[in-house]
Order: structure tokens, then C-alpha cells, then sequence
């Protein structure tokens, strides 16, 4: 039986998840629950390794092995780290996840969506987040807050990250239940609080 909880949070670059996943972590410890804050791609060890490639391969990198490296990475960060925190009774808050392979592989660059989804599953062995939350940001505003000093994903244009929102944006249709969608552009503390609704409804 599982006895913790795993949380997601999604969204296209400059969303802000990262300010929001500080602010609930911050929120839950505070409250006395047993939390983990981690990432992909590279929350440590060999998963840094894989992220510096990832992220700063100064290269030619096909879209295949991009998202094999991406997939590489959660199969350590779920069977290393997020499976035995959660076994621990942890709420393991995790920063990018599964849909991130389905928007920016998938829909950004154009593989198969039901294949990515079939090589999630096997990265994952088929866990599934309790909770997404997932921000959604214009693509003015991505662009602005992640600035001139970008990474080799920041560099794929903006035709990319347009099919990357859009990706995101068909994932929490599909699926409602787990993926709640809520829109950057409100205050931090309004979607603060409509985060902390959500998981205390859990
Ligand atoms: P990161 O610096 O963690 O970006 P952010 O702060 O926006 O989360 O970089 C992760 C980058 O990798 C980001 O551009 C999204 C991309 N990514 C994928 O393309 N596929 C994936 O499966 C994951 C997990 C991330």
C-alpha cells in the first residue's frame, strides 16, 4: 500500500513552478508533514550527469536520444529516490515529470505521443502522480522571464515552445482528474493558495 503522496508540477519554461513548488514545500513543512523536494532531469548523482548533458550539450542531438536521456533519467530518479520517499510516507514534490516528455518530445518535437506515453509507463513502472499542477504561461511572458542567457532546451524557438504549451494544455484536457490547470498570470500568493486548496483536498 502506498503511504505517501507524489505531486507534480508542470508547465512550459518561466511558469513560475519553481517559485510555487519552494512555496508549498515550504507550506508543508511547516504544517509538520515529512516532504521531499526534487526534479528532472538531474535530481543528483547520476541524474546531474545526464541534466549537464541534457542541458548544455553543445552538440548535435536527435530528438530520439534526447528523449531516451530524458527517460534515462526518471527511471533512476523513480526507482532510486521518488519510489522509496513515497514508501517512507514522504509527499515527494516533484519539479517536471512525465508530461514534460509528452509536451517538449511529443508534441514539441514531433515523435509519437502514444510511444512516449508507452516509454513513460516503462520508465515509471506505471506511477502515476496523485496530483499535477500545472502552470500555464504565455509564451511572451516564458520568453521574457528566461531571458538572453538560455540552455540548449531554451534554444528551440518559439514554434517549439508554442507546440509545447499546446501540449500541456491538450494533456490537462485528457486528463482533468489529475492535472489541474491554473494560469501564471495571476499573483504568486493567489496561486499559492490555489495550490495548497488543492493538495489539502488530498
Ligand atoms: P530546467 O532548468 O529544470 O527548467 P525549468 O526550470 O523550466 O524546469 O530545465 C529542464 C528543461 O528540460 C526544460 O526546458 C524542460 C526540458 N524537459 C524536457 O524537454 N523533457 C523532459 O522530460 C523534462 C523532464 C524536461
Amino acid at each position: 500500500m502506498r503511504e505517501g503522496l507524489f505531486i507534480t508540477f508542470e508547465g512550459a519554461d518561466g511558469c513560475g513552478k519553481t517559485t510555487q513548488i519552494e512555496l508549498l514545500d515550504k507550506y508543508l513543512k511547516n504544517k509538520g508533514y515529512n516532504t521531499l523536494l526534487t526534479r528532472e532531469p538531474g535530481a543528483k548523482g547520476l541524474g546531474t550527469q545526464l541534466r549537464e548533458i541534457l542541458l548544455h550539450y553543445d552538440g548535435e542531438v536527435s530528438s530520439k536520444c534526447e528523449s531516451f536521456l530524458f527517460l534515462a533519467d526518471r527511471a533512476q530518479h523513480v526507482d532510486c529516490i521518488v519510489k522509496p520517499a513515497i514508501k517512507e510516507g514522504k509527499i515527494v514534490l516533484c519539479d517536471r515529470h512525465t508530461d514534460s516528455t509528452v509536451a517538449y518530445q511529443g508534441y514539441g518535437r514531433g515523435l509519437d505521443i502514444n510511444e512516449i506515453k508507452h516509454l513513460n509507463n516503462i520508465a515509471t513502472s506505471s506511477l502515476k502522480p496523485d496530483l499535477t499542477i500545472l502552470l500555464d504561461v504565455d509564451i511572451e511572458t516564458s520568453m521574457k522571464r528566461v531571458g538572453k542567457d538560455k540552455d540548449r532546451m531554451e534554444s528551440s524557438g518559439k514554434d517549439f515552445f508554442n507546440r509545447v504549451r499546446e501540449g500541456f494544455l491538450k494533456i490537462a484536457e485528457l486528463e482533468p482528474d489529475r492535472v489541474k490547470l491554473i494560469s501564471s498570470s495571476d499573483t504568486i500568493e493567489n496561486i499559492h493558495n490555489r495550490i495548497v486548496e488543492l493538495v489539502e483536498a488530498l
